[in-house]
């Protein structure tokens, strides 16, 4: 039987990641000054003993002020990467490649945590969690949605104090032994709301056209790739549409990504959304054809994200030509193993390949009394 499309390698850059699973990026919202911590560890590392060939750590600030919540990771200083370097060696000891995203959220910086809803930590848990908040930063001074803060509309120091921070935050990512760098360029954070019209409403170069619109989030994008060994992958995440009228179209999304491929980036990370008032079409499968529509109109490999459930429907995407990459984020939760899972559901005869060997041989062992597959 030939191998599933699932189980073959894909190469990227410098590296070869021995299959197509992916753990997308989830904010874990436990951080305490930036600091990852056994958290984290675990969190990411139980991706690596499930068989997955990536694990990108979530959305990680370059700077204090760019966390989506003080309880976001953080690469801004030196100090900050011990503890992920922790992490990536588990992955590495366990066959995954480590991934982080490098991110600023712009004016959705400084939110409640979202199991929380709003800032009702007591003055005690303030201490303990290493509570923070403060004024967002955007390309223009306009909120949200009407309960978020207002932000402060950057100036050129402040932009390219960003775009310089997302530079020193890549050799930190390096020196934390991290194979990918994927830039944050979705979900309504700080480079989306350049690229979008409806929260860009600068009257500078960096506002009106698309052509201007992209040109911050390309000079980020030029000083990462930059900053980043050319050889290691770089990868961006980027919200394909804004399901916004008079927002972001999928042909300025493929405009986009050939101008990120143009300058290096290795694959665009498929996702949308991340704007008040989006009339999302939420659905199995529902960004899917946005991975096949840049994946066609850029040339450039992609992953696609997205209530990505069942291997059958992995398998089917990559068949089809629709995604190199298949990211998984609540169903990876959900089922952390589902790598290995997959393999038997694909596999007639069964595979335990990418078990941990502390495991594998005694699930297959359990398997083989109850005649499973
Ligand atoms: C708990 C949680 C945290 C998330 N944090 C991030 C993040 O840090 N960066 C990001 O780009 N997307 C983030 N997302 C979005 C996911 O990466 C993914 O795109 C989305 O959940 C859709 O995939 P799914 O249906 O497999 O969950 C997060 C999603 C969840 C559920």
């Amino acid at each position: 039987m030939t191998t599933p499309l699932l189980f073959q390698p894909f190469k990227l850059g410098n590296i070869t990641l021995k299959n197509r699973a992916v753990v997308a990026p989830m904010c874990q919202y436990s951080a305490r000054h930036g600091f990852a911590n056994d958290w984290h560890l675990v969190h990411l590392g139980r991706f690596a003993l499930g068989g997955f060939s990536l694990v990108i750590a979530e959305a990680t600030g370059v700077t204090a002020e760019g966390r989506i919540s003080y309880a976001d990771l953080g690469l801004w200083s030196d100090e900050q990467i011990a503890p992920l370097k922790r992490i990536t060696e588990l992955l590495h000891a366990n066959g995954s490649h480590a991934g982080i995203q490098l991110a600023h959220a712009g004016r959705k910086a400084s939110t409640p945590l979202p199991w929380r809803g709003k800032f009702d930590e007591t003055p005690e848990e303030r201490i303990s969690l290493a509570f923070e908040e403060w004024t967002p930063v955007a390309p223009s001074a306009l909120p949200h949605s009407p309960a978020s803060k207002m932000p402060t509309a950057l100036d050129a120091q402040g932009m390219a104090a960003i775009r310089d921070a997302f530079a020193e935050a890549a050799h930190r990512a390096l020196r934390a032994g991290f194979d990918l760098v994927e830039l944050h360029s979705a979900h309504g954070y700080l480079l989306n709301q350049f690229l979008s019209p409806v929260a860009n409403q600068r009257t500078d170069q960096y506002g009106g056209r698309l052509e201007n619109r992209m040109r911050f989030p390309l000079e980020v994008a030029a000083a990462l790739r930059e900053a980043w060994p050319k050889d290691k992958p770089l990868i961006a995440r980027v919200s394909i549409i804004d399901w916004i009228d008079g927002g972001t179209t999928v042909e300025d999304s493929i405009v986009y990504a050939k101008k990120l491929k143009a300058l290096g980036y290795d694959l665009i990370h498929c996702t949308s959304g991340g704007f008040d008032g989006a009339k999302v079409q939420i659905g199995p499968l529902y960004q899917v054809p946005f991975a096949a529509a840049i994946r066609k109109g850029a040339d450039i490999p992609t992953a696609a994200v997205g209530l990505i459930n069942t291997p059958q429907q992995a398998e089917a995407i990559l068949a089809n030509g629709e995604a190199d990459l298949i990211a998984l984020a609540r169903q990876a939760l959900d089922d952390p193993n589902w790598p290995v899972h997959a393999q038997r559901h694909l596999m007639p005869d069964g595979n335990y390949s990418d078990w941990p060997k502390q495991s594998g041989y005694a699930v297959r062992a359990k398997d083989k009394v109850l005649n499973a597959k």
